[in-house]
């Protein structure tokens, strides 16, 4: 009902942050010391990441493009095996180049949200057994509080880890990432406990270093959605309840108290059916994956319970020809607005992403850019949608 009353007009809080985020392998290029790069040279992942968008080096024209769009946030991410290729091993000129990428960002107006684990694992980190290493916690710990006493006086935002049950589960359940273990349970729920503590070191070190930084993580959640009723209804109910317990809330309560805000990625709806559990709808994104703006909202109210702010650290569509993108992003901030008024404290909005990019192991046959980018010449060419988010931005609403 909400979604059809086409007439209002959305208007988003007093700074509202406006944004859109990318993540250092999928653009930089030639991250050589990562256990993604491993993989991709190895053959044991399809595609490679080579130069990806080149952003290494084009991060200036990237950030032009975002202040284009009337932004005044961006998320990013730092590479670790940038930073730390060997072990202790720290590397000042990579220190001094995000320092510059920081720099760029602020003189655009642009508040830097970074992150610091997005999905790659440096190689002497992996090889001596990744997540699963009782020494995991405590070394990202290390590299956390290297990266906040360098760049801490100029970024407030940060973001420890990107997804964890989503790269656990990809590492040690399904066996398409990094390394490739398939129903490796016991190893997953190590990986996860393990960046439990690896985010309370980094939580401590980034306060320690600037003491009004804002700390949380990146937490993909889905909807779950139980059909039907009586017993099966019952039955149903019961195992949304477990799964929106394992996916969505466990992580989030196993670090409530370190953590200063909440970043939610959402992108799925799945509905659950006599032990199956399913995306259903005809629109579907290039991904296959179906388009639930609704379910934003559904998730967003979730997180009421924390009792602290909210920023949507992604939210996006493969969409090569940008046809579902502009209703996309529409559909799901008016969700997003409803929340809101209905007392969610969500402060940001970022799109993901910016730009088409190295979408982990399906390569870059997923555009979800809001630019185009050639992957040849490196020119990148707004979409539409750029347009449309554009003129959500400078009016703080729709
Ligand atoms: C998220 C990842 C991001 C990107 C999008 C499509 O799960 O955090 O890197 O791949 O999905």
């Amino acid at each position: 009902m909400y979604a059809k009353i086409r007439h209002m007009r959305y208007t988003f809080p007093k700074n509202f942050l406006w944004g859109a985020a990318t993540s250092a392998h999928q653009i930089e290029g030639n991250n050589k010391n990562n256990d993604w790069w491993a993989a991709e040279q190895s053959g044991l992942l399809p595609h490679k990441s080579a130069t990806a968008c080149d952003s290494y080096h084009r991060y200036e024209e990237d950030f032009d493009l975002a202040k284009g769009m009337s932004n005044n946030a961006h998320r990013l991410s730092i590479e670790w095996s940038r930073i730390e290729p060997r072990e202790g091993e720290f590397n000042q000129k990579e220190i001094d180049h995000y320092k510059k990428v920081i720099a760029a960002l602020k003189e655009r107006g642009l508040e830097p949200f970074v992150t610091l684990h997005h999905f790659t694992n440096p190689t002497w980190f992996a090889r001596a057994g990744g997540w699963t290493w009782d020494k995991a916690p405590e070394r990202f710990g290390r590299y956390a509080q290297h990266v906040a006493r360098h760049l801490g006086p100029d970024v407030r935002f940060w973001i420890t880890i990107n997804e964890p049950l989503v790269v656990n589960s990809a590492a040690y359940l399904s066996g398409r990432w990094p390394p490739f273990f398939t129903r490796a349970f016991i190893r997953s729920l190590r990986a996860t406990r393990a960046m439990v503590e690896a985010h309370k070191y980094a939580y401590h070190a980034i306060l320690t270093e600037r003491s009004d930084a804002q700390v949380g993580i990146a937490k993909n959640n889905n909807y779950f959605e139980s059909v039907g009723s009586g017993v099966r209804g019952f039955l149903n109910q019961a195992i949304e309840k477990s799964s929106t317990y394992v996916k969505n809330t466990w992580f989030l309560d196993a670090i409530a108290n370190y953590q200063d805000f909440i970043g939610l990625n959402y992108y799925s709806h799945y509905k659950i059916d006599l032990g199956r559990i399913y995306q259903e709808g005809s629109e579907r994104s290039d991904f296959d994956w179906v388009i639930y703006p609704e379910g934003l909202y559904h998730v967003l109210k979730s997180l009421q319970k924390y009792h602290k702010p909210v920023y949507i650290t992604e939210n996006g569509v493969a969409d090569e020809d940008d046809d579902q993108r502009p209703s996309f992003i529409r559909e799901h901030l008016r969700w997003t607005h409803r929340a809101i008024e209905e007392g969610v404290d969500v402060r940001g909005y970022f799109y993901w992403s910016l730009l088409d990019n190295f979408e982990w192991a399906e390569g870059f046959t997923k555009r979800f850019g809001l630019v185009a980018v050639d992957f040849e010449t490196f020119e990148r060419t707004p979409r539409e949608s750029y347009g449309v988010y554009k003129e959500i931005c400078q009016n703080n609403g729709l």
